[in-house]
């Protein structure tokens, strides 16, 4: 695509479309503990999960993505974009990238279409890439699509990943508008710390070890968590770099009405929102019923809160989230009317178990 001249300063990407979508199958604490060493009473006390919603053998992060992208694109009711913008830690294949794929499937052949990769803070990074192309003129609308299939990495005799994650997608689609109207993107915050490269990886299958046979290959391809130091971590950087988004935008924490957190365990959660001093009334969560699913975590809580009206028009919302890398990253809007939200799934609503 040609790049129009300089875009003048007030030029913002404006978030006017919103959906997710979950696999419909439902699997239960219950059913997990009917074949792992693990308890109802166990997942509830330490993650505040009680189901998630998982991938059937053979569906792909596209198929989930294709269903997100097609209700957001809906939702703001469009037909064409720029751009498709795929966050996810779960691609179709290592090559080439899941977006073209799903930006041809949604009838955008043609369009600028790439991934990115931030693991759970990928949503959060593509917000900013989604924002950036359209502050640079270099797009009008983009839609940009938060989707994951761990259910594909995590093993499922691993009591400690298994029990967490869950497969499903979530898609916002932004267009050019004005900084100062409701829907406008940011500040943001980004940040990484390389470092913590081991504290959250699939060892094989990328060019430092590539794909090999038997179980200890098996084994390396799998997803692999320090959970504890992950915790640690994810409360931490979430709260500094929600602490600095504000900062950037001269706001109080008392101005957030709304704050959505990666979903990532609802202990988490709760912390972040007690070590920033806001209210858990102003938290918004769904992780009870979808568990932590990736970079579609909090397209998917928002898509959520919209449908069930808990979120509104004119609050000042904060987005913030944590992942592997390490990366983490923040970013404030406030929430604009939405033409139509559904819930994000085809059979109904996700609420609380
Ligand atoms: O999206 C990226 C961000 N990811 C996260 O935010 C995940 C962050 N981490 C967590 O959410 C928690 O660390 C977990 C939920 C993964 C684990 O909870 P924890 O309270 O940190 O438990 P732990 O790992 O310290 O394990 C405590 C005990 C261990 O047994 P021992 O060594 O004390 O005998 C584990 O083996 O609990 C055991 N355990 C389980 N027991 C029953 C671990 N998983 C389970 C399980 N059921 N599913």
């Amino acid at each position: 695509m040609s790049v129009p001249p300089t875009p003048p300063h007030d030029r913002a990407a404006v978030l006017c479309g919103l959906a997710g979508w979950l696999p419909p199958r439902v699997v239960t604490n219950e059913e997990l503990s009917r074949r792992l060493d693990t308890s109802d009473a166990w997942i509830r006390s330490r993650t505040g999960i009680g189901r998630r919603h998982l991938a059937e053998p053979g569906q792909a992060t596209s198929d989930l993505a294709v269903e997100a992208g097609r209700r957001a694109l809906g939702s703001a009711g469009v037909d064409d974009v720029d751009a498709v913008v795929v966050a996810t830690t779960t691609p179709d294949r290592s090559c080439p990238a899941t977006a073209p794929l799903v930006a041809d499937r949604l009838g955008l052949t043609g369009v600028a279409a790439f991934d990115v990769g931030a693991v759970c803070t990928g949503f959060v990074y593509g917000l900013a890439s989604a924002a950036g192309l359209i502050a640079a003129g270099v797009a009008e609308r983009v839609l940009l699509i938060g989707a994951d299939t761990y259910s594909t990495i995590v093993d499922p005799d691993d009591r400690s990943n298994a029990i967490i994650f869950g497969d499903g997608a979530g898609a916002v689609v932004l267009r050019a508008g004005h900084a100062d109207e409701p829907g406008a993107v940011g500040h943001f915050d980004l940040g990484s710390d390389g470092a913590g490269e081991e504290l959250i990886m699939v060892a094989a299958g990328g060019s430092r070890q590539r794909s090999g046979t038997g179980p200890v290959a098996l084994r390396d391809h799998h997803f692999a968590m320090r959970g504890k130091e992950v915790y640690r971590h994810a409360v931490t950087r979430m709260t500094a770099s929600a602490r600095a988004t504000l900062t950037l935008a001269d706001h109080k924490v008392d101005d957030i009405d709304r704050i959505v957190p990666h979903q990532a365990n609802l202990r988490i959660l709760h912390s972040v929102a007690d070590d920033l001093g806001l209210p858990t009334e102003r938290l918004v969560s769904n992780v009870g019923s979808v568990g932590n699913t990736g970079a579609a975590s909090i397209p998917l809580a928002l898509a959520d809160a919209a449908a069930r009206r808990t979120i509104h028009a004119g609050e000042r919302v904060l987005l913030t989230a944590f992942g592997g890398g390490l990366t983490w990253g923040s970013c404030l809007l406030t929430w604009p009317a939405l033409a139509r939200t559904d819930h994000p799934h085809h059979t109904g609503g996700t609420q609380e178990p």
